[in-house]
């Protein structure tokens, strides 16, 4: 093999390893921290052992991080203009178990494990605790330098429509089949009463209910949230086991129980629908897919959303702070 040759297979090489190096990947403190991802764990632990609803909370953070800014821990940063104070993050919660988890990893690791990848490792554990599958994170997250409540206008909103809502996802890499599987997350946690009452009482023009809301559904959402009464109330997004990481929610949504517009729009969509009917386990005779599989896969998708690696943006000392 002559030399020049030999020189641009070195080349091509060190360009393949690099490619490899500037990705997340699986286990990336094992050796320059090498406890962080048990302390998340125990962490988050410690939180949900006294207050169960701080997992939804998590699950919702990371999401929100990653859909502006990818996810780079612009969520977690604090100040009135910033991204977690748009109207779109009103409601999200779980900050502090993020803050005690930074510092407890920067006392054993200073400067070494990003926010953004504490905030994702916290999302999984949250749903493992809470009966749902764990999976494997790939980390390796820098923390980013911009965060701003001006961001947010692509965040989805409860009155999107299916297209609507397959838009905002497939601008970020996401597929109609990881919109449903994530979607399942709403399996867990609550929401206020003003993101859906409108349902309720004043949805047709002539002031009738959503005709979509099974009846005896209608019956239990119209006592939790009374006409003129307060938005703050919280109603569970899942029925039937609010805490339970099951596939409830598509069972819900298949009968019209789901609570948000967004959520019930999916059984309207042949192409939602089925997929919603899938994990019901509503298809005769088709093996299902199985959501415990499906949702850690998409949810490595959606934690992967423009993430900063390399040299890109910091590590922060304090998740509420730039450096
Ligand atoms: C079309 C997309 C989505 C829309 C329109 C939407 C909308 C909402 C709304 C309005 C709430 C209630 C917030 C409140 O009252 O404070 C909520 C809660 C929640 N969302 Fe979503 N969401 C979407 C997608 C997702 C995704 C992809 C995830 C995670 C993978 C997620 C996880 C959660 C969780 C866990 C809660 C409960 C939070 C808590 O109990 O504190 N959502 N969502
Ligand atoms: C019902 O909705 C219509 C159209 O959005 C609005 O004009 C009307 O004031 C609402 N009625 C009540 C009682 O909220
Ligand atoms: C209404 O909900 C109940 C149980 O939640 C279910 O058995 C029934 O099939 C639903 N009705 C419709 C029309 O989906």
């Amino acid at each position: 093999m002559n030399a020049i040759l030999l020189s641009f297979l070195i080349m091509f090489m060190m360009i393949t390893l690099a490619v490899i190096q500037a990705q997340l990947r699986n286990g990336f403190y094992s050796s320059s921290c090498p406890s962080a991802e048990a302390i998340v764990r125990s962490t988050v632990e410690s939180h949900f052992n006294k207050d169960p609803t701080i997992a939804p909370g998590l699950l919702r953070l990371h999401f929100h991080d990653c859909f502006v800014q990818g996810c780079d821990g612009s969520i977690l940063i604090a100040g009135s203009s910033a991204e977690r104070n748009a109207v779109q993050n009103i409601g999200l919660r779980g900050f502090e178990v993020i803050d005690d988890a930074k510092s407890q990893i920067e006392a054993t690791c200073p400067g070494v494990v990003s926010c953004a990848d504490i905030l994702a490792l916290a999302a999984r554990d949250a749903v493992h605790l809470s009966d749902g599958p764990s999976w494997l994170v790939p980390t390796g997250r820098r923390d980013g330098r911009i965060s701003s409540s001006t961001q947010s206008s692509n965040m989805p909103s409860p009155l999107d429509s299916v297209s609507v809502q397959k838009q905002k996802f497939s601008a970020k890499g996401l597929d109609d089949h990881d919109l449903v599987t994530l979607l399942g997350a709403h399996t867990i946690g609550q929401t206020d009463c003003r993101f859906f009452s409108y349902r309720l009482y004043n949805f047709t023009t002539t002031g009738n209910a959503d005709p979509t809301i099974n009846q005896s559904f209608l019956e239990l959402l119209q006592a939790q949230c009374p006409k003129n009464g307060d938005g703050l109330r919280k109603v569970a997004l899942d029925k039937d086991s609010p805490a339970k990481f099951d596939v409830s929610y598509f069972k819900n949504v298949r009968d019209g129980s789901g609570v948000l517009e967004s959520d019930q729009r999916l059984w309207e969509d042949a192409g939602t629908k089925s997929v919603v009917q899938n994990y019901a386990g509503n298809i005769r005779g088709i093996l299902g897919l199985r959501f415990e599989f499906e949702f850690p896969k998409a949810m490595i998708k959606l934690s992967s959303i423009e993430v900063k690696i390399g040299s890109e943006g910091e590590i922060r000392k304090v998740c509420s702070k730039f450096n």
